[in-house]
């Protein structure tokens, strides 16, 4: 079998990631293409994947002008620059795999699966967490019975205090006029995953949350405007926040990858000292252009009459996300290394410990990169959507979700799905 062939559209973070997956596997995909604007990154996979130059392109327009020369297309651009490579790769005929939020906007997301139906080609979204261990042992667990029906549902998304100060505050994610809402970016998964759990399509949704913590009200007395400018060393001390704790002293520590290597594309403490002193990352999280919410709940109401609870909170350890679920004959509770389930007949609790990772770059979100690079690449192999477990149908349906849960949160009340 020759291998599936790959074009990345933004070779970033997400983009190099998944392009690892050719690495690790060469006899089972290969990376034939990037497009990608930054010098660094761009050359940086040319040179793991030995891309021609003739395939190395700055922008996935250009990349997409000429005749398609892979398999698949993988839309890995930031989250409003999703749609219109989408379309336009899909309809030069590339299986496409695109980064989750499909789009920032219901309309982007029914054009482009739009496009997907008429082009005919293989779809799947970055759902991740669908693909771990984890998931896949649950839903066994579920599928065979063990705890009967699901009558409820409860998950946590623990964002992590300085993860929300990272991305949602000074990062790529903090302003919804540049990025998306915070539910779409952060918690598309969650609720995906929540559909997938429950096996019922969702009937009504309600939400509340807002930005709570990080504005200038919250601002301590005397804080500065940059941490290592202008804020006080006794201001400084106190605050949790800090960039100089959260980048610095750990870049100081030896660590060097995320998110350090979003600051700088070549990591020491200098390289990250100078980012704070001049960049956005060393703002004060009380002096931000940030606008997303730092904590929301959502609760949902699925066809066959199942309930479920969902909390997204920045005020947290970064931690693994946490789900109780409730059935007729049993309760299981994961904290995303253990799954412990309760059964009812017997009054035993039993445990299964999962995998909660893959040990290379491909080995974030339990494992769940690695193994959608899995799915996708065997589903292209042989032709088959069934591999992929995040296709166009249930995907566009868990973003209507997401988008309906975001309106009843602005409008202040339950929204009708169906
Ligand atoms: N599935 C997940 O769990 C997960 C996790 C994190 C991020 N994401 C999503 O992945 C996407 C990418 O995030 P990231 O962290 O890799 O961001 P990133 O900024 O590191 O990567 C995006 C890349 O797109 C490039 N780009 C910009 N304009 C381009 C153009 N015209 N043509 C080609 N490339 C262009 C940028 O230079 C950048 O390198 C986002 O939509 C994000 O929400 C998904």
């Amino acid at each position: 079998m020759k291998p599936v062939t790959y074009l990345i559209l933004g070779g970033g973070s997400r983009g190099t990631t998944y392009a690892e997956y050719a690495r690790e596997h060469p006899e089972k995909a290969k990376v034939v293409g990037v497009a990608e604007p930054r010098d660094f990154f761009r050359r940086r996979l040319a040179e793991r994947h030995a891309i021609p130059g003739r395939q190395q392109f700055t922008t996935w327009e250009d990349a997409l002008a000429v005749p398609r020369f892979a398999d698949a297309a993988i839309v890995a651009t930031q989250d409003n620059l999703h749609a219109e490579p989408a379309i336009a790769a899909v309809r030069a005929g590339y299986h496409l795999l695109l980064e989750k939020p499909m789009a920032p906007t219901e309309e982007e997301c029914r054009r482009i699966i739009d496009a997907v139906k008429k082009s005919g080609v293989l779809f799947g979204v970055c759902h991740v967490l669908r693909y771990t261990d984890l998931t896949r042992n649950l839903r066994e667990q579920i599928l065979s019975d063990q705890i009967g029906d699901i009558i409820s549902l409860q998950h946590l998304e623990p964002v992590g205090y300085w993860h929300q100060a990272h991305s949602f505050v000074r990062g790529n994610w903090r302003n919804e006029k540049e990025s998306t809402f915070m539910l779409l970016a952060k918690s598309c998964h969650d609720l995906d995953w929540i559909r997938f759990i429950v096996g019922e399509p969702c009937r009504s949704v309600a939400s509340f949350g807002a930005l709570s913590h990080f504005t200038r009200q919250a601002k301590p007395p005397n804080a500065g405007t940059r941490c290592l400018q202008d804020c006080p060393a006794e201001v400084e001390a106190r605050c949790p926040y800090s960039a100089r704790k959260i980048y610095l002293q750990r870049a100081a520590r030896g660590e060097t990858g995320w998110p350090h290597d979003i600051l700088t594309s070549s990591v020491t403490v200098e390289s990250i000292a100078d980012a704070l002193r001049n960049g956005p990352y060393g703002r004060c999280v009380y002096e931000c252009d940030n606008n997303v919410v730092d904590h929301q709940v959502v609760i949902l109401n699925f066809c066959g009459g199942q309930t479920a609870a969902f909390t997204m909170t920045a005020f947290t350890e970064i931690g693994h996300r946490r789900t109780q679920i409730f059935g007729t004959h049993g309760e299981m509770w994961s904290d995303g290394e253990t799954i412990s389930r309760f059964d009812f007949l017997s009054d035993t609790w039993s445990k299964t410990p999962v995998s909660s990772g893959h040990a290379t770059l491909l080995g974030g979100h339990g494992g769940g990169d690695y193994r959608l690079m899995e799915h996708f690449t065997a589903a292209v192999a042989d032709g088959d959507q069934k591999q992929i477990l995040s296709g166009p149908e249930e995907s566009l349906e868990s973003h209507l979700m997401v988008f309906a849960a975001e309106k009843a949160r602005r409008q202040n009340k339950v929204i009708d799905l169906l």
